[in-house]
């Protein structure tokens, strides 16, 4: 039999029911990507949306016309503060039915479903979406699940207004020349074929006609997301936390998470990952 392709063994991680608890409960809930701890105190679920407020401001202007696409959307977080802040229209394309399921109902409860729509597919092939659609092309960590990024970057190009549009992502990247045994670990948690670095993603962009507006290095908190996550996850796992539970985190699931965690720790201190964000404009 054939390994999985890239994608079905993305959407099989998280569509899992230990991954699915793992991102409502302890991650944050509505947005799980890396936060900004500023202050340093922020819990997981106030730093991710700390991050979202962070590349809001570099996606100004939006308005109620705006159309944003947000790519690898997770559970809708970034798009009901966008829709419910600028009452612009949100379309967030993701891959995996269970966080679909999860977004359409929380757009429902926050009476935000005219504003948010919700698509399933890849981001790595964007022939569904309208060409020149979209004012505004999003991503929060999203892109390190992709094999071939060069497909992202010219779905890009397709959909983004040919004039005035912002594209303002972030994502988990390796520094270039790091050394491959740093990440070893890092990459049994989660699939990953192989990072980026942001020598790749300012260059493809600007190979395709894009205005580089700057990358805003924030490795030292990637840093400090992952060792507060462990230390949620213990916290979980010794019953202190209640809320949400549903399913419980699997054992195992449990400890290859913890030691992935530890190891991208270790890689963004010592400085072989890299994350922050980048603005693009044309
Ligand atoms: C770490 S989560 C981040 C989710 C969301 N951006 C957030 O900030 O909460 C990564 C997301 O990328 C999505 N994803 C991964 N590969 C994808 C693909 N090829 N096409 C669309 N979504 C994808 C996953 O389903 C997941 O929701």
């Amino acid at each position: 039999m054939s390994p999985p392709s890239p994608t079905s063994a993305t959407r099989a991680h998280y569509d899992n029911p230990s991954t699915d608890t793992f991102y409502h409960t302890i991650w944050g809930g509505s947005q799980i990507s890396i936060g900004i701890y500023e202050p340093p105190t922020l819990s997981l679920a106030a730093a991710s949306h700390h991050a979202v407020e962070r590349l809001a401001a570099r996606a100004q202007p939006i308005t109620p016309s705006t159309r944003v696409l947000d790519m690898g959307s997770g559970y809708g977080g970034a798009a009901r503060h966008l829709a419910r802040t600028y009452g612009c229209h949100v379309t967030c394309l993701n891959l995996s039915p269970v966080q679909n399921e999860r977004n359409r109902r929380m757009n429902a409860l926050d009476r935000l479903d005219k504003l948010v729509e919700v698509v399933e597919g890849s981001f790595e092939d964007c022939s569904v979406l309208k060409e020149g659609g979209y004012d505004v092309v999003w991503s929060q960590d999203a892109f390190l699940h992709s094999a071939d990024r060069h497909k992202i970057l010219d779905g890009i190009d397709r959909v983004l207004v040919k004039r005035g549009g912002k594209v303002v992502f972030t994502d988990l990247m390796e520094r270039e020349g790091a050394d491959p045994q740093a990440l070893e670990e890092v990459v049994k948690r989660i699939p990953v074929d192989h990072y980026a670095t942001p020598e790749f993603y300012r260059g493809g962009m600007v190979e395709r006609g894009f205005q580089d507006e700057g990358f805003e290095e924030l490795t030292g908190h990637l840093e400090r997301h992952y060792e507060k996550t462990v230390e949620d996850l213990e916290a979980y796992e010794e019953g202190l936390v209640r809320e949400g539970r549903g399913v419980e985190i699997d054992g195992a699931y449990s400890e290859k998470t913890k030691k992935g965690l530890r190891a991208g720790a270790k890689a963004a201190g010592s400085g072989s990952m890299v994350w922050g964000i980048f603005c693009f404009s044309r």
